[in-house]
Formats: C-alpha cells, sequence, structure tokens
C-alpha cells in the first residue's frame, strides 16, 4: 500500500483546533473508509508513553528554556520513532494535534528562543520530514482568550499573557509563509460550518 500523509493541527490555545480536528477525523474516516487504511489520532508533546511522561513536565514544570525546547524535540523524536513513521509506511494516515511548527511558534516566536537553534534540532530530529498538510487555526490572542475554557486550572503555556500569544501567532504565520505548499491558513473567527465546508474540501483534494 502507498505511504500514508501526514496532517497536523496548529494554532494558539483558544483558537478551536481540537472542536475541529475531531470532526475532521470523522469526515476522513468515512471518505477512506473502503481503502482499507486507518486514521491513527496523536497529539504533541505526547503521543507515546515517554512522551505523554514528558508532557505532564512540560506542562506543569518550571524549567529552562532550552531545556523546554529540548524536551518538546525528545518527545518528537520519540513520537516519530514508535508511532509516525510506522503508521506512514504501513499506509496510514496520522493526524496530529501540533507538532514542529508549535516548538517554532511557542519556544520561538513566544519565548523567544533563537530560530537558527530551533532550526537545528528540527534537522536533528526530522531530517527533511514535513506534514503533508498543515491546518493553521488563526485567530487574535483576544478572541482566543475568551474562548479558553476557564473549566480547569490553566497549564504553563495557556496562562501566558497576550503578547506571548501576538508573538506566538505571527510565528505560526512567518512559518505558514515559508512553506505555502503545506500549510492551509483557517480563519478560525469563521462559523463552525463555513470552516467545516473548507475542511470537506480540503479532503477532496487529498
Ligand atoms: P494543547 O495542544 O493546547 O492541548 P490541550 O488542548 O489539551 O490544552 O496543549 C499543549 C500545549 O503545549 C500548548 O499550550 C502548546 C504547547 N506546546 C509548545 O509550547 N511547544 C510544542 O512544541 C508543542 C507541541 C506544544
Amino acid at each position: 500500500m502507498a505511504r500514508g500523509k501526514f496532517i497536523t493541527f496548529e494554532g494558539i490555545d483558544g483558537a478551536g483546533k481540537t472542536t475541529h480536528l475531531a470532526w475532521f477525523r470523522e469526515r476522513l474516516e468515512a471518505h477512506i473508509a473502503a481503502s482499507g487504511r486507518s486514521v491513527v489520532m496523536t497529539r504533541e508533546p505526547g503521543g507515546t508513553a515517554l512522551g505523554e511522561s514528558l508532557r505532564e513536565l512540560l506542562l506543569h514544570q518550571t524549567m529552562d528554556l532550552e531545556t523546554e525546547a529540548l524536551l518538546m524535540f525528545a518527545a518528537r523524536r520519540e513520537h516519530l520513532a514508535q508511532v509516525i513513521e510506522p503508521a506512514l509506511a504501513h499506509g496510514d494516515w496520522v493526524l496530529s494535534d501540533r507538532f514542529s511548527d508549535a516548538t517554532f511558534a511557542y519556544q520561538g516566536g513566544g519565548r523567544g528562543l533563537p530560530r537558527d537553534k530551533l532550526e537545528a534540532l528540527e534537522r536533528w530530529v526530522q531530517g527533511g520530514f514535513q506534514p503533508d498538510l498543515t491546518l493553521l487555526f488563526d485567530v487574535s490572542p483576544d478572541t482566543a482568550s475568551e474562548r479558553r475554557s476557564s473549566a480547569r486550572e490553566p497549564d504553563r503555556f495557556e496562562s501566558e499573557s497576550d503578547a506571548f500569544f501576538t508573538r506566538t501567532r505571527a510565528e505560526y504565520l512567518r512559518r505558514a509563509e515559508e512553506a505555502p505548499y503545506r500549510f492551509a491558513i483557517i480563519d478560525s473567527t469563521q462559523s463552525i460550518p463555513q470552516i467545516q465546508k473548507r475542511l470537506e474540501e480540503l479532503i477532496t483534494t487529498l
């Protein structure tokens, strides 16, 4: 069977990606049901037992910025080796809630880690590997902060300032400009039906 495709979902906290990811998965499963392929859902940081342990630390434990970036990429290396690569080789489609663009956006844009360090880690961990498609749910930090759930205690990232998310969003948009062939920017202020229409078009194209 031909190699599967790798699709990533990105955006600042509160952009609505989780809602759309669930819908996208259902629609994609319906489209490929007859092909004998499966859809594998995963997330970063996380996706493996080791990655989920690192996620717990990354979301709740204070640490040096470089440690944070290194742990994000360490979790990613494990995720690629244990989950993403084998699934794609098997012909399955992999949907990931965040991937490397998040490290550029959050640790680079948000926290200010120099880009050349992140580019070196990206080359080391991924070689030339990149998603086939990245959906960037784009929204202003104002709207995102209104949408962020207050149901539970915010983690280390969710509790960041609007200024942090302004820089994070700008870096996401810069990454999209740098690689327009793999990015689809979704205006996340649109209604849910409007966004679903766009997602359905993207699935058909794929
Ligand atoms: P998120 O994907 O928003 O999950 P949930 O919806 O369960 O809160 O949480 C992951 C957080 O990790 C998010 O705030 C962004 C951050 N993050 C980084 O800072 N760098 C990264 O490389 C990745 C993958 C995530």
